[in-house]
């Protein structure tokens, strides 16, 4: 409940201070510190890449952003198949529900995000797109559900033409879809 108000003072534009807000949560010692220069940045529709992103956090005691679009996907798993395979046929970049503040304050970033069609979603796009990350050293973690990581590194480097993007962590994880059959098959839906 609280998260939707909160949600909702962002997309009506409040600025996060006036909102209460940190939308970078940083962890406790980088804060008592002055500032973290690591970022875990994700993108995460089903929770793979997130407990990614979290380990990789606590680990390089990292600031945490999540990716997200200002009007979120489907909950339906084939309309958002869909309107991921829609965007990037028609290379839309959608809007994103938050930027982060002062980039600049971050020289290492841990990207994480999923196979969406063989590619990266649209809104990692929007993300880098969105960023100036000249000179950052860029650490990508990609899961995808077991047919490889088809042109998502292109795709980084492409939208991230000034960043120093290094050899990416993947893992294959579990498929939404999957889980879904076997749920329909155990409830005959
Ligand atoms: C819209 C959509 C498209 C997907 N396309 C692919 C794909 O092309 N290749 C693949 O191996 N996995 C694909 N997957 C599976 C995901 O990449 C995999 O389950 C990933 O770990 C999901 O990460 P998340 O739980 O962080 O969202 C797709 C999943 C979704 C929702």
């Amino acid at each position: 409940m609280q998260a939707e108000i909160d949600r909702r003072r962002l997309l009506i534009g409040l600025p996060a201070a006036m909102a209460g807000l940190t939308l970078v949560s940083d962890p406790p010692q980088a804060q008592e510190a002055g500032g973290s220069s690591t970022l875990v940045a994700y993108f995460s529709r089903s929770g793979n890449t997130r407990v990614i992103a979290l380990h990789v956090r606590r680990i390089r005691q990292a600031a945490l952003f999540e990716i997200e679009p200002a009007i979120p996907f489907p909950e339906d798993y084939e309309q958002t198949v869909a309107q991921a395979r829609r965007d990037i046929d028609e290379g839309h970049l959608p809007e994103l529900a938050q930027t982060v503040e002062d980039i600049s304050r971050y020289d290492t970033i841990y990207l994480g995000l999923p196979i969406w069609g063989m590619t990266a979603p649209s809104v990692v796009r929007a993300f880098l797109r969105a960023h100036d990350l000249s000179g950052k050293i860029l650490h990508p973690f990609i899961t995808h559900g077991g047919y490889g990581l088809g042109d998502s590194m292109d795709i980084i480097r492409t939208f991230a033409p000034r960043a120093d993007v290094q050899p990416p962590f993947s893992m294959e994880a579990d498929q939404e879809r999957k889980t879904m059959e076997q749920v329909r098959g155990w409830l005959s839906a």
